[in-house]
């Protein structure tokens, strides 16, 4: 194939991700009936159901499932003394085409007339963790090493947004800051580094396209001693997945909190390790290593090959017909109800043919399609077609839940 016909294919595919996301409801353009506004998007409800299936993944491995880790909301905007100490009043500059440095915080104002502050809407989550450090530590009283989670809108007023969800001016981070001994720094490192690589295989994402990026001296941010970008091969480019980066005890050491060490009874400046993801960009890399297209008879089947717990509808649920209300009344009180009550993401799909309605569930990637059909009636059984092969089998309606759940898992 020549390299012309490689790139035409990537520009194909991203045409293709954000026509299925409009189409199917997973992202839409912001103020998109006023023309839009560039590097604002709207999540439609599955893109909203799948991005929140990825967060929940995230807070049940990373703060959930262990013991050290506690969680934060924080607010948006903090008073403005943070973003002095932070580094990012005089620091988070971006550059313009013409050489002119600028400062990527969007601006704000807090209160009116004379008296109203600057202030910033927060560039990471990251801030709002190191501000309510000692605020954990004295309510929970953890020991060394143990960390901070948020999941939270950021803003930054990028000069070149593109690439769709990729490069936004509002966008959401799931974010840890691990508190360590300054001399432990390396080991924990390494340890995040693998959970973060064992999290993106947990989702689902496709490992070959994931590459790590030693970022050298003078690329990294001005609080990093050393960072690792995961690098994912998107259809524009090898580009930043997640970053992992050692910030030191620059952020504590700013703010001018410390720590007491109980085991050693002295007064400490932890270190930080922290690994920084983007929920937009796991959205956007997850649907590009989803997607797959089939070809069969002559005609091509797109659908998008997510896991169970990923995916934004475990099961949808047919009539086979919507006209006929013994149909209609059993797919409705005996299938859907139940399965909806034990799952939550169940699909009502009653529109157009059956043929439609399992390409439409495809491309929302739902892994299972139910149809209650005549049989249905008189043995209870019904129809389970698999996304991935297309395979169908009859299934008795006492049984689903736990088919369903067995083949989930
Ligand atoms: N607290 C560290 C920090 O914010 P970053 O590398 O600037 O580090 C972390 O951002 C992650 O946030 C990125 O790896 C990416 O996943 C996501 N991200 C950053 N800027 C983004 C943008 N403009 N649009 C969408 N996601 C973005």
């Amino acid at each position: 194939m020549s390299e012309k016909n490689t790139k035409q294919d990537k520009n194909n595919l991203m045409e293709k991700i954000v026509s299925l996301c409009k189409r199917r409801g997973f992202v839409f353009q912001g103020s998109e009936i006023y023309g839009g506004l560039a590097g604002f998007y709207d999540y439609g409800h599955y893109g909203l159901a799948f991005a929140n299936n990825i967060k929940n993944s995230w807070w049940k491995k990373f703060v959930d499932s262990r013991r050290d880790m506690y969680g934060i909301n924080s607010s948006i905007i903090f008073n403005p003394k943070v973003w002095e100490a932070s580094g990012h009043v005089t620091g988070f500059l971006g550059t313009t085409t013409d050489g002119k440095k600028f400062n990527e915080m969007f601006k704000t104002q807090v209160g009116v007339g004379e008296d109203a502050l600057v202030a910033y809407l927060r560039p990471e989550t990251a801030q709002g963790m190191f501000v309510n450090f000692k605020n954990t530590v004295d309510a929970f009283h953890p020991k060394l090493p143990f960390g901070m989670a948020q999941i939270g809108k950021a803003f930054r007023n990028e000069i070149a947004p593109r690439d769709f969800i990729f490069r936004e001016r509002e966008f959401e981070q799931m974010e840890i800051e691990y508190f360590v001994r300054a001399e432990d720094w390396e080991k924990y490192f390494e340890y995040w580094r693998s959970e973060m690589l064992s999290w993106m295989e947990d989702i689902g994402l496709d490992m070959t396209k994931v590459h790590e990026l030693e970022v050298g001296d003078g690329d990294r941010a001005h609080y990093s001693k050393r960072t690792i970008d995961f690098e994912f091969d998107f259809p524009f480019g090898r580009k930043e997945l997640y970053g992992l980066a050692y910030r030191t005890d620059f952020d504590l050491k700013n703010h001018k909190l410390d720590h007491i060490d109980e085991e050693k009874s002295e007064k400490i400046i932890p270190h930080v390790i922290e690994p920084s993801m983007g929920v937009d960009r796991s959205v956007l890399a997850l649907l590009l290593s989803a997607y797959t297209e089939e070809v069969k008879d002559g005609e091509t089947r797109p659908y998008l090959k997510l896991k169970p717990n990923i995916a934004p509808v475990i099961c949808a649920v047919s009539p086979l017909l919507k006209n006929k209300p013994e149909l209609v009344e059993y797919a409705n009180t005996k299938v859907y109800a139940p399965l909806k009550a034990e799952f939550g993401r169940v699909a009502w799909d009653d529109n157009g043919n059956i043929g439609k309605r399992y390409r439409r569930q495809d491309e929302i990637g739902t892994p299972f399609c139910i149809v209650v059909d005549f049989d249905t009636l008189s043995d209870d059984t019904v129809t389970v077609r698999d996304r991935d092969t297309g395979e169908q089998e009859r299934i008795k309606v006492k049984d689903l839940k736990n088919y369903i759940k067995e083949r989930i898992n």
